[in-house]
């Protein structure tokens, strides 16, 4: 090991590396369990992304009108187009409930119904009596700031318990011994520039997404797929990552989000004609159509010049008609935005909406327990020993080929949890480490010394940019063949690019010209997986609508797509079977159908 990289060790018996709503479930639910627990995190818990969630997490309680978890289970099926895993679906609605009511009595603020109930709401593809009904309203909300409420709720419950922060630590490489099992992660302390190396008997990626892939989106500037990335790097293949979703209601221009739970409370769309065009689209779900139908409705409506402004490029999002007293109670959060991003006052003038990239069905292959998996020979399920993966940076898949409105906070907290049982069951607290093979780590070290000495032409920023704006022109809500083989070839190009990066600071503190960096491979090669997948998937399902291809095609494509980027830069894709059998008996597998709303 380099002298110029003293390394500080770290034992533990999980590791958690992340501190979003996944992340902290996993971390309280574990040292709850006796577990010496550390969370590594690149930014302080309460910044992480969770914060962001606004319209509400779902759950089947029945407060405003009667639901059942299997109506959830069906919804989540059909949102998904069928490529979600049937047994993890299960899995997740049926643990909702549970899971709301801890998360009340963890302390999160929900709002009321004037009976005292926790509030729900409508929100898109959540249906009654298995979609023949009208909208379902199984959003449980905190205004518009439920993300927030959770987030702060789950840090302080994990502070009551034993869990060792290392704040603003960004994580390198995984630590995987020659039999492939995950022995630790490596981290770089941003405060101080030390390295250290964190040994646990299981390490939880819980870094979210990689939604900056793309130039226009809602998550925030830490969403770089930090996880995804370092599973790559361990010779580890990704999941789905065609499946993009793009967010309605993205403010025009600036991209922050607009919460469906507008259009719950009663928002709709008008085009450049005044028409509610979802009516055309979605004749019974109209405005609360699961995102891919509305996004792909805005979209035709802006290409047929329906758009509104003076480009016509964008879309109306009407909530003047609503009671100024709702806005006030419901919607505090969006009204503000619209009037610090938008100029506008929500009570007197439509907001300007675009569908924005939004959230990675696709991520780190696990199952319902968390466990990342890979294909062994024969097996396609085969358990990576020591690593689990929760959150967005997973795909468990319960979300398929796209993911229905409040489906994500509830797969956070309950994956979370899941993780932190299935750590209890397989690590005795304190129970000795295996002595690691000599250099173990050293990858990650080299790996970080190549990128900090690096002296090409290119800073971080331009490289971004440009995988950024090859992302948004070539793989976003309609895809083509000549479109994304334009894209592949672009970013292939960039990619090759990247060997004349070149970093002006070579200090360890505090040193962003290198975090950024190292945050642009781990997006690269996401950004390279998503548009493979995409032009490989030669149907239309979900997020992926390929003009090319316009039907679902069951026969041939209802299957995972598995992705792998070599150390040269090479892909590779393969397959996993969907599953489609359900956990228990108390509900019975959906098989596929057409997909109206
Ligand atoms: O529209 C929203 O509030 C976003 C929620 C979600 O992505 O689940």
């Amino acid at each position: 090991m380099s002298a110029a990289y003293p390394i500080i060790d770290h034992e533990f018996d999980v590791i958690v590396v992340g501190a979003g709503g996944a992340g902290l479930r996993a971390t309280l639910g574990m040292a709850g369990a006796g577990l010496s627990t550390a969370c590594i995190t690149k930014v302080f818990p309460t910044r992480s992304h969770t914060v962001a969630a606004q319209g509400g997490i779902s759950a089947a309680l029945g407060n405003m009108a009667k639901d059942d978890w299997r109506r959830h289970f069906y919804d989540t099926i059909k949102g998904a187009d069928w490529l979600g895993d049937q047994d993890a679906i299960e899995y997740m609605c049926r643990s909702a409930i549970d899971a709301i009511i801890e998360l009340e009595h963890f302390g999160v603020p929900f709002s009321r119904t004037p009976e005292g109930k926790i509030y729900q709401r409508p929100f898109g593809g959540m249906t009654t009596e298995y979609g023949e009904g009208p909208p379902a309203v199984r959003t449980c909300a905190a205004a518009d700031r439920t993300g927030h409420a959770i987030l702060h709720t789950l840090y302080t419950q994990s502070l009551k318990h034993n869990a060792q922060f290392f704040v603003e630590y960004f994580a390198i490489d995984l630590i995987m011994d020659e039999e492939g099992v995950c022995r630790g992660v490596m981290a770089l302390c941003m405060d101080d520039g030390t390295i250290h190396r964190f040994r646990g008997h299981q390490v939880v990626l819980a870094t979210g997404g990689y939604g900056r892939a793309y130039f226009s989106c809602t998550s925030a500037h830490t969403c770089t797929g930090d996880g995804g990335g370092m599973v790559l790097r361990a010779g580890l293949p990704l999941q789905d990552m065609e499946f993009v979703q793009f967010h309605p209601t993205g403010i025009y221009g600036a991209g922050c989000l607009i919460t469906e739970g507008c259009r719950g409370e009663g928002g709709y769309l008008t085009n450049s004609e005044g028409e509610r065009f979802m009516e055309r689209y979605a004749p019974h779900a109209k405005d609360l159509a699961s995102r891919d139908v509305v996004s792909r409705s805005m979209t035709i409506e802006i290409r047929e010049g329906r758009g509104v402004g003076p480009k016509k490029d964008h879309i109306f999002l009407h909530l003047e008609h609503l009671d100024a007293e709702v806005i006030h109670a419901r919607l505090p959060g969006i009204a503000e935005t619209a009037k610090t991003f938008a100029g506008v006052d929500v009570t007197k003038e439509p907001i300007p909406v675009l569908p924005t990239c939004h959230y990675n069905m696709g991520g780190i292959p696990t199952n319902y327990h968390g466990e990342v998996v890979t294909i062994k020979g024969k097996n396609p399920d085969n358990v990576v020993p020591g690593l689990m993966a929760i959150g967005e940076a997973a795909c468990v898949s319960v979300h398929g080929a796209n993911r229905l409105g409040s489906n994500s906070l509830l797969d956070l907290v309950v994956f979370g949890r899941a993780a932190a049982l299935r750590a209890k069951e397989l690590v005795t607290p304190g129970m000795p480490h295996k002595t690691l093979a000599p250099g173990a780590g050293e990858f990650a070290i080299d790996r970080l010394d190549k990128i900090r000495y690096s002296s090409g032409s290119q800073p971080t920023s331009a490289l971004r940019e440009k995988m950024q704006r090859i992302m948004q022109t070539n793989c976003t809500v309609f895809r083509e063949k000549g479109v994304l083989e334009e894209g592949v070839e672009l970013l292939d190009k960039v990619h090759k690019e990247m060997g004349d990066l070149g970093i002006s600071d070579r200090g360890l503190i505090w040193n962003s010209d290198l975090i950024e960096a190292l945050e642009l491979h781990n997006l690269m090669d996401q950004a390279r997986l998503t548009i493979y997948g995409a032009l490989n998937r030669k149907e239309s399902r979900g997020a992926q609508a390929r003009e090319d291809y316009p039907d679902r095609d069951d026969k041939n494509w209802m299957k995972h797509t598995v992705g792998w980027v070599d150390g040269k830069g090479k892909v590779k894709l393969d397959y996993r079977p969907v599953h489609t059998k359900t956990l228990t008996d108390e509900v019975k597998p959906v098989p596929p159908k057409a997909r109206v709303y």
